[in-house]
């Protein structure tokens, strides 16, 4: 989890590549249930009834058993006290740390995301960093600063601390933190 633009979504793939997981992101699932893309689903709605949506999501989706699987959540998920409590109780929780000054170089043309289509994103990024940063922390088993490292240096990190928390059964230490992921 993290702030929208920190590289959930890319990250979780690719971790999930090199975990041999399945990977889903909560907001492609949601956006197939509603049938459309959640900017319009917020405007036709109101964010209240996304939430709603996305507390259902989510407890449906780590309720699930078998495969192992890595989910990106929303960056809003951890809004919802029911959110925190059942990703941290059911799941590994990874958080993925970014300044709002980096996600606004990042964001700052972005069209789809309700919350900063606004006049002064950089503002709203540091508003939602404020709010969300202290929830997100409380949540996490794991963090790690997006802020330099390429993508796949921040999945060797992540597999660090699995590995270090025992959480990498299957793979030797080298597999787990090896520079070089699998295609
Ligand atoms: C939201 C973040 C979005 C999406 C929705 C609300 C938020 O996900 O769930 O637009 O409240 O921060 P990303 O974090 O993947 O952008």
């Amino acid at each position: 989890m993290g702030l929208p633009g920190g590289g959930k979504s890319t990250v979780g793939r690719q971790l999930a590549r090199r975990l041999g997981a399945r990977f889903l992101d909560a907001d492609i699932v949601l956006e197939e249930r509603i049938g459309m893309p959640i900017r319009a689903y917020f405007e036709q709605h109101g964010e209240a009834a996304f939430r709603d949506l996305e507390e259902q999501v989510i407890d449906e989706l780590t309720r699930e058993g078998g495969a192992p699987l890595v989910l990106a959540t929303g960056g809003g998920s951890v809004l919802r006290p029911a959110n925190r409590a059942c990703l941290h109780e059911r799941t590994t929780v990874i958080y993925l740390r970014s300044t709002p000054e980096e996600l606004y170089r990042r964001l700052r043309h972005d069209t789809q995301r309700p919350l900063l289509q606004v006049a002064d994103p950089l503002a709203k990024l540091r508003e939602l960093y404020d709010q969300r940063h202290p929830l997100y922390d409380e949540v996490a088993h794991h963090r790690v600063d997006t802020g330099r490292p390429s993508v796949s240096t921040l999945v060797n990190m992540i597999m660090m601390q699995m590995d270090m928390a025992g959480l990498l059964p299957a793979l030797g230490h080298d597999a787990a933190v090896s520079p070089d992921p699998a295609p």
